[in-house]
């Protein structure tokens, strides 16, 4: 039986490093499904169709064939019909596009399968918003990752600035939240904390920090 450990919360909490921390330590794999929705946010905007048009969405899922592989180092690549599309995703539009088609059924349920079965093969932290509460509800580790909205933010900016976008805090923090208030009210599996998940708050820790607090508590 695989070992599952189930990660959620919002944008920017520190849930990928935390997940890719403990995915190394323990030699599981890391699914990172947030970059499958950005897969699909990619294909939307690169094929023009509006990410808030579930009938268009609809029409066009059954050409979009999204999935993971990790090179020699064990870093995470992800695939859009066998193209590798990972250094094209981790845009702010992107990002936005993932949020809104993400709200549909047809497009979390295509996706809900294959982080299953990814999860029923090999020992994994699994990252999103809907993990605990729906893809993985038998999980044997539940914790939901959050930081302040100053801190996300903060961290959004410099991720932006080494990426050479011309930003600001007041534009990053507006956008977090517009992201945050879409991802918790959607209808579908919107993101919660499950009364079973550990609150881990990253607001004052370095990423070695998190892991090492994991590490410690967990295993
Ligand atoms: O974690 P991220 O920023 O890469 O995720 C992008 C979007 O994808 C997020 O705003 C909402 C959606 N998402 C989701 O609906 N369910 C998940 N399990 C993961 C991401």
């Amino acid at each position: 039986m695989s070992y599952k450990i189930a990660i959620d919360g919002p944008s920017s909490a520190g849930k990928s490093t935390l997940a890719k921390g403990l995915a190394k330590a323990l030699g599981y794999v890391y699914i990172d499904t947030g970059a499958m929705y950005r897969a699909i946010g990619y294909y939307l905007l690169k094929e023009g169709v509006d990410p808030h048009d579930e009938e268009a969405i609809k029409k066009v899922l059954d050409k979009i064939d999204v999935t993971l592989d990790y090179d020699s180092d064990g870093n995470l690549h992800v695939y859009l019909n066998k193209e590798d599309i990972s250094k094209f995703i981790r845009t702010e539009s992107v990002g936005d596009a993932a949020s809104v088609s993400s709200q549909f059924a047809d497009v979390r349920s295509k996706l809900v399968s294959l982080q299953r079965k990814l999860a029923d093969e090999k020992s994994c932290v699994m990252d999103g918003r809907d993990i605990a509460s729906n893809v993985l509800p038998d999980a044997n580790l539940k914790l939901f990752v959050t930081a302040s909205d100053e801190c996300r933010a903060k961290r959004r900016l410099a991720e932006e600035k080494e990426k050479g976008i011309d930003t600001t805090y007041e534009k990053v923090l507006e956008d977090l939240k517009a992201r945050d208030y879409r991802d918790t009210h959607r209808k579908l599996n919107p993101l919660i904390k499950v009364d079973e998940a550990h609150v881990i708050d990253t607001t004052d820790m370095s990423p070695d920090d998190m892991i090492d607090d994991v590490l410690k508590r967990f295993f």
